[in-house]
């Protein structure tokens, strides 16, 4: 018989590596990987080709005008082993991590009316079970009902150490303070913006990983999957 399969929430803060235990948890569970951030930096892209954010602005009465022609998808990349992200039909995945759509998707996802469809979108996926959603919200607005929900966090001070050793593998120049303030920041707007902020769901478990290796942090997941499904 096949084990049940269970809807798994992953929020936190920003770059706490939510995506890396997410992708790493689908492959192990044979589940579908669901990253939301893509789904709102895809918006944000089509938004600006569009030419729908001039002088730093977002028109955000046009952009939920466009809404019901956003289409997003995800297909799964065999070859790298990771999944891609389809705006209406084209994949978009390298250019969504840009930093002229960083640059806009915060003011993007604030927009009451782009979360509404995008959590729409985001609750049809589950319908099935079987997924790791990663986000902000999942466990808190798209998936209440989720059968486990992980709080990822880790001190900023290690974030921005983490952030600033990639930066630099990649041959970028730059300051660690710089890179912290930063982190301080998207902390900030992240958790008091008004329409759906970061907040810990009251029945997800916290995860802080500031001390924990990748492999540590998998284990003491798949643990409570496995208590979950009644495996141990
Ligand atoms: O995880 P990320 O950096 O790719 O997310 C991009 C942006 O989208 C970030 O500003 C937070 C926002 N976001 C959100 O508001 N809700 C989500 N469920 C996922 C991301």
């Amino acid at each position: 018989m096949q084990a049940p399969k269970i809807i798994i929430a992953v929020d936190g803060h920003s770059s706490c590596g939510k995506s890396t235990l997410s992708k790493q948890l689908a492959r192990v569970l044979h589940y579908n990987y669901i990253d939301t951030g893509a789904m709102y930096r895809a918006v944000t892209l089509y938004a600006l080709r569009k030419g729908l954010i001039a002088n730093n602005q977002v028109d955000e009465q046009a952009l939920i005008n466009e809404l019901l022609n956003i289409h997003i998808t995800f297909s799964f990349n065999e070859k790298e082993q990771k999944s891609d992200t389809i705006l209406n039909g084209e994949n978009v995945e390298n250019e969504i991590r840009s930093l002229r759509v960083s640059g806009f998707v915060s003011p993007v996802a604030t927009i009451k009316a782009v979360r509404e469809a995008m959590v729409e979108q985001q609750q049809a996926m589950g319908i099935e079970k079987g997924i790791v959603m990663d986000g902000r919200d999942i466990g808190t607005v798209v998936f209440p009902q989720a059968e486990l929900k992980i709080f990822m966090t880790a001190s900023p001070e290690v974030r921005a150490k983490r952030r600033y050793d990639e930066l630099l593998a990649k041959g970028e120049t730059v300051a660690y303070q710089d890179i912290l303030q930063n982190v301080e920041a998207r902390d900030h707007l992240d958790s008091t913006r008004e329409e759906s902020p970061l907040r810990k769901a009251e029945d997800a478990l916290v995860l802080d990983n500031s001390y924990l290796s990748r492999e540590e942090q998998l284990s003491w997941v798949l643990d409570k999957v496995k208590t979950l499904l009644h495996e141990d």
